[in-house]
């Protein structure tokens, strides 16, 4: 008889967005006359730059002719791509990153999620609250939680680490001892950041507790602020505990492209039960070997070509237009009345609901008076009711009027 991995039904029914999806397609099914702003999923609404495109039709051609046809790549990525990560990056920002350990992959979701195989299921893990619900869910069916509890809102084993406004959404250390600790800043959903002070805590805690950090930075080209962090690897000491995760979707627009890339330092260790030290440099390597084959040579090249003059030119001023977008909900919203928090270091705008409503019924409300789209803040954890989710990466016009109407409901 065949089993089923039993942590799948621990799951709550469907992902965060698809529940949304499915709420905007009865409403639009409903109501066909009514013209939606979708400001909920961030998912990015500009082009790629030229000069990417450019360099897909120029690798697509070299598919094309034997001389310049390519198989499977190497299963970390080609060494041109990796080459400029580290160059661009890294050694920019005074960071000495070394080319293998760099593994390019398809995105940030699939290495946040996939990353857990390396680990024990024994570990306890942390999660800020509200949190990217992948952290979580990937660990439901890694089998490192208990069940859920409906009243709370939580799974029994999950240490949730509270990021509200009460704590001006600076998650404290955990007061119990925790081994893999998730943290994404520029902050998912929040919009808002860590100072290199703040962060360094983490690091520290760490080391101390021999855990490990798994640093999610996709949104790190929306910093804005001096003494914010772009990588983990700016605190002394972090190689040592931390992963890093980024991604060029957001930086870049490859949200259909599909190309991020994951750092495991060689420093990094995990331990056996015999307190045996093991490379989580080479065990990533092993995984991505056996279970990955790469991501395509068209899109490398793609990838590639964004660290070029034209190519960075381009993302600037493409990121830009979203943080324009950023500071016109900011202060559309302010003006409205609405206490707004984010936006200024990332493309998130996190606002508190008005009084009387839960974030879903934000939600419902809004969809219904305003056609504007958002996520709810209780999606992302239980620390998130009350809070409500705006992304920047709309059309300027879109987020006028979103704008717009919002102020008019
Ligand atoms: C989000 O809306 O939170 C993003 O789309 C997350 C992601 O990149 O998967």
């Amino acid at each position: 008889m065949i089993l089923v991995n039993e942590n799948y039904l621990k799951l709550q029914d469907s992902y965060l967005f698809s529940t949304i999806a499915k709420k905007v397609a009865e409403f639009t099914e409903e109501n066909p006359d009514k013209r939606i702003i979708k400001l909920g999923i961030g998912d990015v609404t500009l082009p790629i730059a030229k000069v990417v495109g450019e360099a897909i039709n120029k690798a697509t051609e070299e598919m094309l002719h034997k001389e310049t046809f390519r198989g499977y790549g190497p299963e970390q990525g080609y060494d041109f791509l990796r080459e400029k990560i580290v160059e661009f990056d890294y050694k920019k920002r005074g960071i000495n990153i070394e080319i293998d350990e760099v593994f390019v992959s398809d995105g940030a979701k699939c290495d946040t999620g996939n990353i857990g195989e390396l680990f024990s299921k024994d570990n306890v893990v942390a999660i800020t609250d509200p949190v990217y619900p992948v952290y979580l869910d990937t660990n439901i069916m890694a089998g490192r939680t208990g069940n859920y509890n409906k009243e709370q809102d939580k799974y029994e084993k999950i240490v949730y680490i509270p990021a509200t406004s009460e704590n001006n959404f600076i998650p404290e250390l955990p007061k119990e001892k925790v081994d893999m600790i998730y943290l994404c800043f520029p902050n998912n959903p929040t919009g808002t950041v860590l100072t290199k002070d703040e962060l360094a805590k983490w690091v520290k805690y760490a080391k101390e507790n021999k855990a490990i950090i798994l640093f999610d930075s996709a949104y790190e080209a929306f910093i804005r602020e001096d003494n914010v962090p772009h990588s983990i690897y700016e605190i002394d000491g972090a190689k040592e505990v931390a992963i890093e995760f980024r991604s060029f979707s957001k930086t870049a627009g490859f949200t259909g492209v599909r190309c991020a890339y994951t750092v495991v330092p060689k420093e990094l260790v995990a331990y056996t039960k015999n307190n045996e030290e093991v490379s989580l440099n080479r065990l990533w390597n092993r995984r991505q070997c056996t279970k990955f084959n790469g991501v395509p040579y068209i899109t490398q090249r793609a990838a590639e070509a964004v660290y070029s003059e034209e190519g960075q030119k381009e993302i600037r001023k493409n990121i830009d237009y979203y943080m324009e977008n950023a500071k016109l909900i900011r202060e559309g919203l302010t003006e409205a009345g609405y206490t707004v928090y984010g936006g200024k270091n990332a493309p998130y705008i996190w606002l508190k609901v008005p009084k009387g409503y839960t974030s879903w019924e934000f939600f419902d409300y809004l969809l219904e008076k305003a056609n504007v789209v958002g996520t709810p803040g209780v999606g992302f954890g239980p620390s998130g009711e009350g809070y409500f989710r705006l992304t920047a990466f709309g059309s300027k016009e879109n987020t006028i009027e979103a704008i717009k109407r919002i102020k008019k409901m």
